[in-house]
């Protein structure tokens, strides 16, 4: 079922060619944490460009639940933030709906202030881990009642009196890291984490562009970064980019559908983001960046997707995994059309996603007459080539916007369509895919 309705079953067919511009949405990440900083300024941000899908929309309500003022005005979005250690204590459960994102930063957030709150979410996100944040949390002094597991719904009490903390990131979490590095803004003297691999760092480049004091050091231990705590943030203009791994789709829809010719344009080529178009390239994709500029302190391009028949299987190397983690779920179907195996190690983060990716991934992909192996941390996808995968399955999309989202794009290649239960999802992160893709000529309909 959608996070709030019934469940939208969907049908792709074999498309093309694809063609056109596809403009996609913001980029999520930078939109919730756009909403979570301007809520901690003092005074008036304003964001153009914000992604909005119900996860960063279930982010401007919680914050408004907190005490910022928050409203649209001609396409921009408007914050009057409360300032650091401003919030105050919500009178209603915060609905994080299916976001993950939002639910870490926002508990991050207000940890440190002494307030209390209560987290809940849909189906999916009450499933998820949150122990992995509540436990750095904890060392700040905040306290987390929450269901067996550490799942939700769960009540945070932010710390009285909060101690700065060091903490090395035990797995490779941009949600873990920014949310320990939100609860450090309200805390005196310096909050430090430590991440051994390198993790997307939009929170890092923001608080700096807030005004807070933030150093980062690449050394023996990782990334260490330093926030200095209880600075004044100051109110942004933000213009928020599209975002790159919305831009996967119809990329990865382009190199697999016969005579396409896509461009996906301002995409931002963050390094901590990109890696999926670089393992495309390197699987003979028919990808090029085009315009190659800089904007913001970032390397932005035009991406131009190509059909692209003679893929190729590769080992796409585990340290890239942090770079292109959302992304594996939609790789794995440009995979099923490559010659030869696609193997993808270092994985394990994919198993508490908004679902189990690999597994939701496998078992349509199966369905639909592709062999995938997997294991813990790993999986590997048989390559059948094009023109020779089966399709016809109806497969489960498990409350999962992206994993919805990939087999849609399966479908425009297989040799009969693939059905999925629930296309709700996809309104989390990008609302517009069907009439995007079906404007480029991709053939999506309701399905019973
Ligand atoms: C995100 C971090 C990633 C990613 C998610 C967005 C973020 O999650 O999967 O879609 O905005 O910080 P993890 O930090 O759990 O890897």
């Amino acid at each position: 079922m959608s996070a709030h309705g019934d469940p939208v079953p969907m049908i792709a067919h074999r498309s093309g060619p694809l063609r056109g511009e596809a403009h996609v949405p913001g980029d999520k990440s930078i939109s919730h944490r756009s909403l979570i900083l301007g809520a901690m300024a003092v005074g008036e941000t304003r964001v153009t460009g914000l992604l909005e899908g119900q996860d960063v929309l279930d982010t401007a309500k919680a914050m408004q639940a907190f005490g910022a003022e928050i409203y649209q005005e001609d396409g921009t979005w408007v914050i009057h933030g409360v300032g650091v250690g401003g919030f105050g204590e919500p009178d209603q459960v915060i609905d994080c709906g299916n976001s993950g994102t939002g639910v870490r930063l926002i508990m991050g957030a207000m940890a440190t202030t002494p307030i209390a709150a209560t987290f809940t979410g849909d189906a999916s996100l009450n499933k998820r881990p949150m122990a992995r944040v509540t436990d750095p949390l904890a060392l700040f002094g905040a306290r987390a009642y929450g269901r067996s597991g550490g799942r939700l719904p769960m009540t945070i009490l932010g710390a009285r009196d909060p101690i700065p903390v060091r903490y090395t990131v035990p797995v490779p979490s941009a949600q873990v890291k920014s949310a320990v590095l939100l609860a450090g803004l309200n805390v005196p003297g310096d909050t430090v984490v430590i991440e051994a691999e390198a993790t997307r760092d939009h929170s890092e480049r923001m608080l700096a562009g807030f005004g807070a004091k933030l150093t980062t050091e690449d050394t023996d231990e990782g990334r260490v970064i330093t926030l200095t705590g209880q600075p004044e943030l100051t109110p942004q203009t933000i213009i928020v980019p599209r975002d790159p791994s919305s831009a996967a789709f119809p990329v990865c829809a382009a190199l697999i559908t016969e005579g396409s010719d896509v461009v996906v344009p301002n995409i931002g080529l963050n390094p901590t983001r990109a890696g999926l178009f670089y393992t495309l390239q390197d699987m003979g994709a028919d990808l090029t960046f085009e315009n190659l500029r800089e904007e913001g302190g970032e390397p932005v391009a035009d991406l131009r997707a190509r059909f692209s028949p003679d893929l190729k299987g590769i080992e796409v190397p585990a340290e890239r995994a942090a770079s292109m983690i959302d992304e594996y779920p939609v790789l794995s179907v440009v995979a099923a059309f490559a010659q030869g195996k696609t193997h993808m190690p270092g994985v394990k983060e994919l198993r508490v996603k908004e679902s189990d990716r690999i597994d939701a991934m496998a078992t349509g992909l199966r369905a639909c007459g592709v062999t995938v192996e997997d294991g813990p941390d790993w999986w590997t996808v048989h390559g059948r080539g094009f023109g020779e995968v089966a399709g016809g399955a109806k497969v489960q999309s498990h409350l999962d916007h992206r994993i919805a989202m990939s087999f849609l794009v399966l479908g425009f290649a297989t040799n009969a369509p693939v059905t999925i239960d629930d296309g709700g999802p996809i309104a989390t992160s990008f609302p517009v895919f069907q009439s995007l893709m079906t404007g480029l000529g991709a053939r999506i309909e309701a399905a019973v």
